[in-house]
């Protein structure tokens, strides 16, 4: 693998994947937690928080609002995971635009929280952002009775692009059944609850990750949960998160791209430290177990162990729509395994990924596509049919912009006839910046040993 600047990756192909590797922490989470630790008042300590630039741009913005974050080297542990303190419960008007960057997640958690809290924010973000649908948050607020405006033309969900203006205050607690599945919407809802003056519901067809609740009921806030007739409930009332420490585990859709590298490269073997391990991230991990891989999360150390199957290839399968709000953010990276895997895999109700930091369903189409792979969008579905050789072609490719679309394209450059030039790397520092060398160290291990795990 050779990295060139650093808006490309060239990916060499060949090799297998050894070692052990500790990814980044995970990026929901640590969203969530800087807003907690920005609400509580006291100090909170955070541990593994992810180095990614999305994240770097919530914790940014809890400054300008008056939270203090200090990096506390001192107590960096021999894994060299970064420590901070956080100390908030006093938030005011920042007196300039909120910039989220180029986080989804970002922009609708703090859309919830900023409702809540009486001044006036403008969340604003990149390019990217500007495009992504924002009514699906500005609709619930208004009901809640916050005044908020989104900008730009009808996305469809009822006018709201960002810059979302947002003069926060007078919420009113109500009960709110998503009509999309998204974890991003409910976790707006259930910040802005804890400014409300009664108790917020949110109800869901089709549970999503639920690290807002988690992390809520953890810091003492009141969270009543519920499963009946077939929906979930959640129950938020209003009130203030306690300080806490909180050590943040890997993210799981950054493991994920290991554990397909490993499924699809002979002779492999990876364990990836302390993956997260809860509702809503996982589904991948059972996709790639009925594909026909080898791969353990073990319940205890959270390690996720991964080896090459014993058979050698994959096998097709299909991905229920049921299944998707639990591996959303991981489908590229399984159309990679599809591609490489025998028979034909479908993706049902993948819609969503039309509006995720690219039109998914377009670029995995496209890029993979490139590379040989035999993908088409029908409708809302994802149809791939395997290669029998498994093998891929080296090609030129793009990111879109879009930090899974280059990583999946580096992991799929592995099982490639030659090289594979990812244009728009540089993306990828907005969820996983050390990636690259990740990738370096596991190739490396892969060449060198006979066994590096
Ligand atoms: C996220 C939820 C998902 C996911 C995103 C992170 C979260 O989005 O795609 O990367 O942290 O809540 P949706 O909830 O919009 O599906």
């Amino acid at each position: 693998m050779t990295v060139g600047a650093a808006d490309r990756l060239v990916v060499e192909p060949g090799g297998t994947l050894r070692g052990r590797i500790r990814v980044p922490g995970d990026k929901s989470i640590s969203h969530r937690v800087l807003l907690l630790a920005a609400l509580a008042d006291g100090e909170s300590t955070i541990r593994g928080l992810s180095d990614g630039g999305d994240v770097a741009h919530t914790r940014a913005i809890i400054e300008a609002l008056g939270a203090t974050v200090v990096d506390d080297f001192d107590h960096a542990d021999l894994l060299e995971l970064p420590v901070i303190r956080v100390r908030g419960g006093r938030l005011g008007e920042a007196g300039h635009d909120l910039d989220v960057g180029n986080s989804g997640t970002g922009i609708r958690l703090l859309a919830g929280l900023l409702a809540g809290l009486p001044f006036t924010s403008v969340l604003d973000g990149d390019a990217s952002i500007r495009r992504r649908p924002m009514g699906r948050v500005l609709e619930p607020l208004r009901a809640m009775g916050a005044s908020v405006t989104g900008s730009g033309v009808d996305t469809g969900e009822g006018a709201g692009l960002a810059p979302l203006n947002i003069r926060g205050g007078g919420l009113r607690g109500i009960e709110y059944r998503l009509p999309v599945a998204s974890a991003q919407v409910k976790g707006c809802l259930l910040f802005a609850g804890l400014s409300a003056d009664g108790s917020t519901t949110v109800i869901e067809e089709r549970p999503t990750r639920a690290h807002t609740e988690e992390l809520m009921a953890a810091t003492g806030i009141e969270i009543v949960r519920s499963h009946t007739d077939g929906l979930d409930r959640v129950t938020v009332s209003p009130g203030r998160p306690n300080a806490f420490t909180h050590d943040v585990a890997g993210d799981p859709s950054h493991a994920a791209f290991w554990a397909v590298g490993a499924s699809i490269l002979p002779g492999s073997e990876v364990v990836v430290e302390n993956v997260y391990d809860g509702p809503g991230r996982s589904g991948f991990v059972k996709v790639l177990a009925r594909m026909g891989a080898d791969l353990n999360h073990d319940p205890g150390s959270g390690d996720l162990i991964v080896r090459a199957p014993a058979g050698g290839v994959l096998s097709a399968t299909t991905v229920r729509s049921d299944e998707v709000p639990g591996l959303v953010d991981e489908v590229p990276i399984l159309a990679v395994a599809a591609a490489c895997a025998e028979g034909e895999t479908l993706f049902e109700g993948v819609g969503e990924l039309r509006v995720k930091e690219s039109d998914r369903l377009a670029t995995v189409e496209s890029e993979l596509g490139r590379m040989g792979a035999d993908i088409r969008v029908e409708g809302d579905r994802l149809v791939v049919r395997g290669r029998p050789s498994g093998r891929l072609r080296g090609a030129m490719v793009d990111a879109h912009h879009d930090h899974r679309i280059a990583m999946s394209c580096a992991v799929a450059g592995l099982v490639a006839d030659g090289p594979t030039d990812i244009g728009g790397w540089d993306v990828v520092a907005t969820s996983y910046p050390t990636f690259a060398e990740h990738r370096a160290a596991l190739v490396d291990a892969g060449s060198t040993t006979g066994s590096g795990v």
